[in-house]
């Protein structure tokens, strides 16, 4: 399917991750029925899916520090699952997965990427996965509390910010002033992107004719692997990529690289 670029671009700088969901606020039928559809059909790579489970999240999410990773009330939740025998199942599962998020995002619903704290036997009970596949991510689905709560504020440590890095540190290659006007847009949203305890782990090479995404950092990866995060960087970039009327093409690589963008054409508007 086409990505509905306009619509997602909105999402990516309305998107903040939720965690305590409204017990009084069931999600409407249609609303459903639109994010179950675009579960099945968004499916860029073979090698990753996204399986919207219309119950409560319950047992499911294990919730460790603070408020980080503990879900409360929400009425439904999405499987994002990898089959494993792919070399890039990361990456291919962060991007698909950010597609549903910034659906669901624009559907008026509240999410959070959850990957490293929840039980991924209580999923499996749920959702039926193959020998090959295994469920890397979830996200709890639903209308966050009006307010956030203090457990909600009160993030200790991980994850505790929506803070980005500036841009001028996550760059290489081409001049910042030498910059299509595409470049910047695209990097502006990648930077936006959520990561795992917002870690940030990517890098981008800026080159005539694309960009690369690279792992940036080293360090633990809390049992979440970082070129997931880096899947959901590149999603960013091709949203805000078309949005600006430049239409590329993903070709995955090997670490420490994770993808790079390649422009095929730049005046699809
Ligand atoms: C791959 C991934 C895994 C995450 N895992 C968790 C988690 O286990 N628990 C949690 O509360 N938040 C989790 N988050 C949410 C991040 O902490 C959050 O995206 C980040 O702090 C940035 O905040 P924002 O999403 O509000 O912009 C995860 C995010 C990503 C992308």
């Amino acid at each position: 399917m086409d990505i509905p670029f306009s619509r997602w671009h909105l999402a990516i700088t309305e998107r903040r991750s939720r965690r305590q969901f409204d017990l009084n606020r069931p999600i409407e039928p249609e609303t459903l029925v639109a994010l179950d559809t675009l579960c099945k059909q968004f499916r860029p790579f073979p090698h990753a899916r996204s399986r919207l489970v219309t119950e409560s999240g319950k047992g499911i999410f294990k919730g460790i520090v603070g408020s980080y990773g503990k879900i409360k009330d929400a009425p439904a939740f999405i499987a994002f699952i990898g089959d494993m025998n792919s070399p890039y199942v990361q990456e291919e599962v962060g991007y698909t997965g950010e597609g549903i998020i910034l659906e669901a995002t624009a559907l008026g619903l509240n999410t959070c990427w959850v990957a490293g704290f929840f039980r991924p036997e209580s999923v499996a009970s749920l959702v039926e996965i193959d020998s090959k596949e295994q469920i890397l991510a979830v996200t709890p689905v639903g209308y966050a509390r009006k307010f956030e709560s203090l457990e909600e504020k009160l993030m200790t440590g991980f994850g505790r910010t929506h803070k980005r890095l500036s841009i001028s540190k996550l760059v290489t290659g081409m001049e910042i002033v030498k910059w299509p006007e595409w470049v910047r847009a695209s990097l502006e949203a990648a930077r936006l992107a959520p990561s795992a305890v917002n870690r940030q782990p990517w890098g981008f090479n800026v080159e005539d004719d694309g960009i690369t995404v690279f792992g940036r950092t080293s360090g633990p990866e809390f049992n979440v692997s970082k070129r997931l995060d880096c899947g959901i960087a590149m999603l960013h970039i091709e949203v805000a990529a078309l949005s600006s009327g430049v239409k590329g093409d993903w070709k995955l690589l090997e670490a420490p690289r994770v993808g790079r963008f390649c422009v095929i054409n730049d005046n699809v508007k």
